[in-house]
């Protein structure tokens, strides 16, 4: 989907934290300082390495977490401290999330026409039980099941059709976003490419919007229009997609994209993966500043670091 860089920002979050006070005299920072837009329609791809912050985020978006700081506005509503009621209803059906083990978040007593069913059944969203089942079936149509899934239980179904299962709960509800946590590391490499395609199919028939976080950079590439660069709780770098592949500009994005593997054989002999160690590098993340590089693209450091790498 291309992003109309003219319509309104659907998600804005801006200096968001995170800390987690862990025992009396210890607390991460999961999340510091986070800042970055999310466009109707569009996909945002949020990379970076285990513990770096992005299931945090997600988290504190969709308020499963309170944030300790920073503001948050989805669909012109302030979502970032106390929530009065018509906005947490429409933060619970605007905006849903697809979670990475289908098994672990679908309930296995529950029949999967009663589990894609619990958000209309919570949110009142149907007149009688005929409309209920009319809407329920409709989804499994959507996502590639055939109507008579609705009376199996989750472990009935392989990982793929699971996911599938978890992909039509939260679509029943026509959400504006999507928040997708790491939704397709546990499936099959074969599988993951046919539930991705299906999400951009959704995505052109329903135009809602992604937060598609995951460790995979090809199939980050693959679904995002844009990509944000999240290392120990700081987003480094954000752009396009092409910027941030293309042109990329800190020295840990640059170490992400050598470790990815080339197709080209002759390339991949030739591939030189970068290291990159924060202790060394010299670099303060906490003494940056966003500096703008071309329209959207832009990275967190010193004045002096960005003249260094750019040079
Ligand atoms: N509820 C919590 N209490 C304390 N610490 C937490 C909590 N949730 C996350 N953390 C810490 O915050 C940091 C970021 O965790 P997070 O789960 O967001 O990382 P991640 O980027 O999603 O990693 P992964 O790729 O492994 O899923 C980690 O150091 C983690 O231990
Ligand atoms: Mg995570």
């Amino acid at each position: 989907m291309t992003v109309n860089e003219n319509s309104k920002p659907l998600l804005t979050v801006k200096g968001l934290k995170q800390y987690f006070k862990v025992s009396n005299n210890y607390t991460v920072h999961a999340v510091e300082n986070v800042s970055f837009q999310i466009y109707p329609g569009e996909t945002y791809g949020l990379v970076g390495e285990s513990g770096s912050g992005k299931s945090t985020i997600g988290r504190s978006i969709i308020r499963l977490y309170d944030p300790t700081a920073g503001e948050i506005n989805f669909n012109g509503m302030d979502i970032s401290g106390r929530i009065n009621k018509a906005n947490s209803q429409a933060l619970r059906t605007q905006m849903q999330m697809i979670f990475q083990d289908p098994m672990a978040s679908l309930n296995p007593r529950k029949k999967v026409r009663d589990i894609i069913g619990e958000g209309l059944d919570i949110h009142h969203m149907y007149k009688t039980r005929a409309e209920r089942e009319e809407k329920i079936k409709n989804i499994l149509a959507k996502v590639g099941l055939a109507p008579e899934h609705a009376g199996r239980y989750p472990h009935q179904f392989s990982g793929g059709q699971r996911q599938r299962v978890g992909i039509a709960r939260a679509l029943i509800m026509n959400p504006k976003l999507i928040i997708a946590d790491e939704c397709i590391s546990a499936l099959d490499v074969s599988i993951q490419a046919q539930v991705v395609n299906l999400m951009k199919d959704i995505q052109q028939e329903t135009g809602t919007a992604y937060l598609f976080i995951a460790h995979d950079l090809s199939m980050v590439k693959y679904i995002s229009d844009r990509i944000g660069v999240l290392h120990l709780g700081h987003l480094l770098e954000t752009g396009t997609t092409e910027e941030i592949f293309e042109n990329p500009i800190h020295p840990y994005t640059k170490s992400l994209l050598s470790a990815i593997p080339a197709p080209n054989p002759v390339v991949e002999k030739n591939r030189v993966a970068l290291s990159y160690d924060y202790k060394t590098s010299g670099i303060d993340y906490n003494k940056g500043t966003d500096h703008l590089v071309s329209g959207t693209h832009y990275v967190k450091c010193t004045d002096e670091e960005f003249k260094k790498w750019t040079e």
